[in-house]
């Protein structure tokens, strides 16, 4: 474990520790895995255009969201079922094996909540006032899941959450468990409970019964950034839920331009799908999103070392990211510029 030198590497051990059905849960995506592949490869065809013969002895990577200070502009995604990867589980889904109030009491930090819209709405406001009492800061609405995109890996184990875990969350509200079924349990329970009619005016209700910022995850077109804007929301996250829904959108970083425009600054745009490395957190930065969350390394890293494995990518991220600017040129966040970066839409 300790040459282990990027956040890749915990996939392969993860892989080998964990049964098929829970490794293929978290690794997998929609379909053919076009957009898989693509949330990667698209940050490949980005290029630096570095600065040299700045004084970069010191440098800042400290930056601040939605009025908090965070000391890196990197967020950990929320991401369902750590249990099934590691007894402890760690940071928290609405899909969380651990509770709210758990997750809350672990320490120092900005918590974020995800929430997804059920068809009993009593239970919506129930989670709320849970994360709120909780001191959650925010909630992530999840908007790209009105159903649960195929995933044929889990089709084909007939995935079901293990029987010694339960969604935490949704203790006491009647909700049930991901059971076995002929197909994906979980697409089964999501047709059942979350309710697909949700639309822009359920965004509006949410924020007459919340004070919390909201924070619409799954945004990947300049239509929908102005809807969300006119809507009121706190901030955009570009995401394609890590190629786990529709497949063949594009590659978030490749949709992070047109929503940085469309969002005119009126509100911080984030980004998740994709990030690896410092490099890319840089390249999500040089074309305008304030921060980037990361899915998959964080569950990899748990389920192959604990905390310890989180920890360590977290630090790596860290150091790649920091190296990155000190290579570029960069002192502080607000000095890294869209200058400092190429795409192949860039016009010659
Ligand atoms: C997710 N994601 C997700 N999103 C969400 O809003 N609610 C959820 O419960 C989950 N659960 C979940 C489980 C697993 C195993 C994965 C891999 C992803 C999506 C997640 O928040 C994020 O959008 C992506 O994971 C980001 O892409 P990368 O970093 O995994 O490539």
């Amino acid at each position: 474990m300790e040459n282990v030198t990027n956040v890749m590497e915990y996939e392969a051990i993860a892989r080998e520790k964990l049964p098929k059905m829970v490794y293929d849960y978290y690794a997998s995506g929609a379909e053919d895995l076009w957009t898989l592949q693509e949330n990667r490869r698209a940050f490949s065809t980005i290029l630096f255009q570095p600065r040299i013969l700045v004084d970069v002895s010191k440098i800042d990577i400290s930056t601040t969201i939605l009025g908090h200070k965070i000391s890196m502009p990197i967020m950990v995604a929320p991401t369902a079922m750590h249990k099934m990867a590691h007894p402890e589980g760690l940071t928290l889904s609405l899909w969380g094996t651990c509770s709210v109030e758990e997750v809350a009491s672990t320490g120092p930090g900005i918590r974020f909540f995800q929430l997804q819209v059920f068809k009993d709405r009593n239970i919506v406001v129930q989670l709320v006032r849970r994360a709120e009492k909780a001191g959650f800061r925010a909630i992530a609405l999840t908007v790209d899941t009105p159903r649960l995109g195929r995933r044929e890996a889990d089709i084909k184990n007939r995935f079901a959450l293990p029987p010694n875990l339960t969604l935490k969350s949704f203790e006491g509200l009647g909700l049930g468990t991901i059971g076995r079924t002929n197909g994906s349990g979980l697409a089964s329970y999501i047709a059942d409970q979350v309710d697909p009619s949700l639309n822009w005016k359920d965004v509006e209700w949410l924020q007459t019964i919340t004070k919390l910022p909201i924070l619409v995850k799954g945004v990947l077109t300049a239509e929908d950034t102005r809807l969300a804007v006119q809507a009121g929301v706190a901030g955009i996250i570009v995401s394609n839920h890590g190629a786990r829904q529709l497949d063949y959108v594009p590659a978030t970083i490749m949709a992070l331009e047109e929503v940085m425009k469309a969002a005119e600054g009126r509100v911080p745009v984030f980004l998740d799908g994709g990030i690896r490395r410092g490099t890319d957190v840089f390249k999500a930065l040089a074309l305008g999103a304030s921060g980037v969350f990361i899915g998959r390394p964080v569950v990899f890293a748990l389920a192959a070392d604990g905390e310890t494995g989180v920890r360590k990518v977290l630090q790596m991220l860290r150091d790649e990211f920091e190296l990155t600017m000190a290579l570029s040129g960069c002192r502080s966040i607000k000095e890294i510029t869209r200058a400092h970066i190429t795409t192949p839409w860039d016009s010659p």
